[in-house]
């Protein structure tokens, strides 16, 4: 969704920022625009992508600038409705995150005072409330603006001859990088990654002044001492590393991503203190919250806790979840999200929190909004993720669960020491997956073909198929859909025949007979089927039009290797129809709107 990047330092502004915007150009945008303070403010927008602004705009002066690319919610891409907006005198600049809730008040207020405004934008009321306010001193006018503000928000205001940027959030994330005479300003930390990993993330309801060699920041009125964190990330991890795109690079990344996260969850383990909340699963019923892909891990969860820990779990759109008239008991919830910027996930975790229930978050990104909500935040290891589509991040999430569930187990001790001893070969089970990489890649040109794709499976494979179906979708643009095996025969086969490619993930458990069962039912109607199934599988091959070998795990497990898989699988299906893979169109990396 949107992003915001700012700077002030010694060096000519507009590269700096043009440079920040293409590390953001990942989270999806329709829009995109840069203001500096050169000769008065210089503004440049349009509804393109970050590279055509560059090669369009003229060479500005200044040292100090703000950016930003724009997803559009209120008023569609265009010049007008593009970032930065400005004051009545074009002497105020403000680039926005977030949505405010009461801009249409706002706005004919203003109107009635006199100030004209140009966009269809929420945001346009920011710059003219700070001229309304602004005696002289930009951060008084920025805070007395904002109270007259209702939503969400992430801000950097500039103005014309102020060798300053003022910043404020709400609701959505805003991060500080120090640099050396320079500083950065960010909605995610990639944006500046290359030029500093030292940080300050901004907390709800604070302000900054920021300055090229000072860093001041406000909460609740008081000066406050800031809170210096370090990135762990690398900027070559934010790198596409020889790789054509970021999605094949981060689902050859899961190898070392399973170690990482493993190796991480472990050690926490061994210092972890009485309080920690991970105890207490097996204790209280759980409730699980996602979107998307998140959602597709959760469900895996909750077979392998329902199996190895003995205890309910439910799992919920966080979407649909918060439209609940009531929540029963007091569940211990488990928010899935890789950004952690999730607006209906952060909403499901305010709601189960303000109900008196505790959340542990799992996400990918240190400092981010859910594990500022959370009681106690899991992080997966994965590095950062710049694809749309979750990958690496998925993968790590199952690995959380795995542990959560294998550490609170109630099964027998020998089974949970070979699951430990599985778990630990895992890397190389996917290596092998991948080292199938060209097979994989064929069967994807004859997908790719199609228009339309069912994926099945049962049981632990079931939220597989959902997986499955929703990678294809996403970068390939087929229409997929995943379902349970045992429903497909309840209305969706009406649309089986030749045109209608049927993708079956089949595991070695108890659901195995079935899935056979349900591969023959499909034949007979003319699908082609690919199978997904263990290497050597003589009656699988019999069957399936194409097979996808995978190794062999405990089927507990299948989740992992299939899903990469299936990665490779929809990967390869977009690549053959030139797809735009790492980007998308419509969808963006992190959700912040509901
Ligand atoms: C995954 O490929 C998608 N881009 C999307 O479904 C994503 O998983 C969803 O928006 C949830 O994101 P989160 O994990 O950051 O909360």
């Amino acid at each position: 969704m949107c992003g915001i990047v700012g700077y002030i330092g010694e060096r000519r502004a507009q590269p700096v920022l043009l440079g920040c915007l293409r590390k953001l150009e990942y989270r999806g945008y329709d829009s995109c625009g840069i203001a500096v303070t050169a000769d008065g403010l210089q503004v440049y927008k349009d509804a393109v992508r970050v590279e055509a602004l560059a090669k369009s705009a003229p060479q500005f002066g200044g040292t100090v600038g703000i950016g930003h690319t724009r997803w559009a919610t209120h008023g569609g891409p265009s010049k007008i409705n593009a970032h930065p907006h400005l004051d009545c005198a074009g002497r105020i600049a403000v680039v926005h995150n977030g949505v405010i809730t009461n801009f249409r008040e706002l706005r004919r207020k203003l109107a009635a005072e006199g100030h004209i405004f140009l966009s269809e934008t929420d945001t346009e009321v920011i710059p003219h409330l700070i001229e309304k306010y602004d005696t002289g001193d930009l951060e008084a006018a920025v805070v007395a603006a904002l109270r007259e503000i209702e939503g969400s928000y992430a801000i950097v205001v500039m103005k014309a001859g102020e060798a300053r940027l003022v910043v404020a959030r709400k609701d959505s994330p805003l991060v500080i990088g120090i640099g050396d005479r320079e500083n950065f300003i960010a909605s995610d930390v990639p944006a500046f990654l290359e030029h500093t990993g030292r940080v300050i993330y901004l907390e709800d309801g604070q302000t900054g002044s920021i300055t090229r060699s000072g860093i001041r920041i406000n909460s609740g009125g008081r000066e406050i001492a800031p809170k210096e964190d370090k990135v762990l990330w690398s900027a070559n991890e934010a790198q596409k590393g020889g790789y054509d795109h970021f999605m094949l690079k981060e689902i050859h990344e899961q190898p070392r991503v399973i170690r990482n996260t493993l190796a991480e969850f472990t050690q926490a383990e061994e210092t972890a203190s009485g309080s920690d909340l991970t105890r207490e699963i097996g204790v209280s019923p759980i409730l699980m919250l996602a979107c998307g892909t998140s959602y597709h891990a959760a469900l895996v969860g909750k077979y392998v806790l329902e199996d190895l820990v003995n205890i309910p779990a439910t799992v919920e759109f966080a979407s649909e979840f918060n439209h609940r008239k009531n929540i029963f008991g007091k569940p211990l919830g488990i928010a899935i999200t890789q950004s952690g910027e999730t607006a209906d996930t952060l909403k499901a975790m305010k709601r189960v929190r303000s109900q008196g229930g505790r959340v542990i978050a799992v996400t990918n990104v240190v400092g981010s909004t859910a594990s500022r909500i959370a009681n106690q935040t899991i992080y997966t290891r994965a590095g950062p993720e710049i694809s749309v589509a979750a990958t690496k991040t998925f993968i790590a999430q199952l690995m959380i669960l795995y542990w959560l569930a294998m550490s609170n187990s109630k099964a027998d001790s020998r089974r949970i020491a070979s699951l430990l001893l599985e778990l630990r070969q895992l890397p190389n089970r996917v290596q092998q997956v991948l080292d199938n990489e060209g097979i994989i890649a064929g069967h994807a040109k004859f997908l790719s073909r199609y228009e339309h794709a069912f994926f099945i499976g049962r049981g632990i494979n079931y939220p597989v198929a959902l997986e499955g179906a929703l990678k294809l979708k996403e970068v390939s643009y087929i229409h997929a859909e995943g379902y349970p095996a045992g429903e497909t025969k309840h209305g969706p086969f009406a649309l089986l025949g030749r045109e209608t490619p049927v993708i079956a993930a089949v595991s070695r458990d108890d659901t195995y007979e079935a899935m056979m069962t349900s591969m023959k039912e499909i034949k007979a109607r003319s699908s082609p089927v690919i199978a997904l199934s263990e290497d050597g599988d003589g009656a699988v091959e019999e069957l399936a039009d194409f097979v996808i070998p995978v190794p062999h795990v405990d089927c507990i497990f299948s989740p992992v290797v299939n899903c990469v898989a299936l990665q490779l699988l929809a990967y390869y299906a977009a690549r053959e129809r030139g797809c735009p893979i790492d980007f998308p169109r419509n969808l963006a990396k992190s959700v912040t709107v509901e």
